[in-house]
């Protein structure tokens, strides 16, 4: 029988220790807000299928971005909702569409916010694919034509980063020309490089009314069985000119965010996405779990796992928490 000679609990004894020890920060700076803007005027209406998140007009979701930037968030993603869908999405790219109008109105009044946008179409098409279909398949280089227009667009209206998650082959290297081509060459790319065809991403389709109406993704988004695979496509997307790469989803990939995080010199992104979000409010709902301290350590753990910068919907309320601790 012997006691320990190494006692590592001498460094948890207290707060102040724990502090000084601490490996990995969570901090309001380490966060990116998504954003839902709709047509209209003075609309903010809650999202069912994620609550605590709403559907915002243009003039509301200035509103919100003031909000978000009074609490140190560094960034905002905008998804777009058109007025009317069609077979390619051609709402999207008009440069008085709902998200063009967001961005030059965030911009004019918070301009310090860094202004990212999704290009993606699958909100504006009437099939909900994220391109244009042919034959039942979307056709790779006709979408990245109109992620080209799509890109130039946002660009023109003043949007810092443009984020392709359409999973295209080729997209980023497509939108670094198109935005070259036009002097745009200050406006970065985050790509979503690693985008796996997920279920977590439920909530989300709900919210924005682009669930596929025949078929799935996994025709262009990823099998969520392969880790080289999606090394591939980040060093594919790293070549091609993204200055920023993203997994998507991070919770039940963790793993890939640790290897990407390894291989690449780039920063990384996490979307710590819908279902994920929806899976602890609904836990909490029931008072199943304590919903800060599950949501705290949840993000912490994709910081951990090497996320430099959490696309999150909890970015608002875990950056109150933070402050006040
Ligand atoms: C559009 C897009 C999706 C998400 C972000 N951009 C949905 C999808 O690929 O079907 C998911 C975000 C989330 O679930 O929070 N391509
Ligand atoms: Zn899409």
């Amino acid at each position: 029988m012997s006691f320990p000679e190494t006692r590592p609990r001498r460094l948890r004894r207290s707060a102040a220790l724990r502090r000084l020890v601490r490996e990995t920060t969570l901090d309001a700076g380490n966060f990116i807000a998504p954003l839902f803007v709709c047509p209209g005027n003075g609309v903010r209406r809650e999202i069912s299928s994620l609550p605590g998140q709403f559907h915002f007009s243009v003039d509301q979701v200035v509103r919100e971005a003031e909000e978000l930037a009074g609490l140190d968030i560094p960034a905002v993603i905008l998804f777009g909702l058109p007025k009317k869908k069609d077979e390619v999405g051609s709402e999207a790219w008009q440069q008085d569409g709902v998200v063009q109008n967001a961005i030059r109105a965030i911009k004019k009044a918070v301009p310090q916010l860094v202004v990212m946008v999704d290009a993606c179409f699958c909100e504006y098409t009437t099939h909900g694919h994220c391109g244009v279909v042919v034959n039942e398949r979307v056709d790779n280089d006709a979408t990245c034509e109109n992620l080209g227009r799509l890109a130039v667009s946002y660009a023109r209206a003043g949007a810092d980063l443009i984020a392709p998650s359409g999973m295209m082959d080729g997209a980023v290297g497509f939108i670094r020309e198109s935005l070259d081509e036009e002097s745009f060459d200050e406006t970065a790319i985050l790509a979503y490089a690693a985008k796996f065809a997920s279920a977590y991403y439920g909530p989300f389709r709900t919210a924005v009314d682009s669930t596929p109406a025949f078929g799935d993704r996994s025709g262009y988004q990823m099998d969520p069985a392969n880790v080289r695979e999606a090394m591939r496509e980040v060093a594919l997307d790293v070549e091609e000119g993204a200055d920023l790469v993203m997994v998507k989803p991070a919770l039940a990939y963790l793993d890939i965010v640790a290897e990407v995080r390894s291989e690449f010199d780039v920063p990384v992104a996490a979307y710590n996405v819908s279902g994920e979000y929806a899976m602890i409010k609904a836990a909490a709902e029931k008072g199943w779990v304590d919903h800060d301290r599950l949501m705290l350590e949840t993000l912490l753990s994709m910081r951990r796992a090497g996320a430099d910068m959490i696309l999150t919907y909890h970015a608002k309320e875990a950056a109150r928490l933070l402050k006040k601790a």
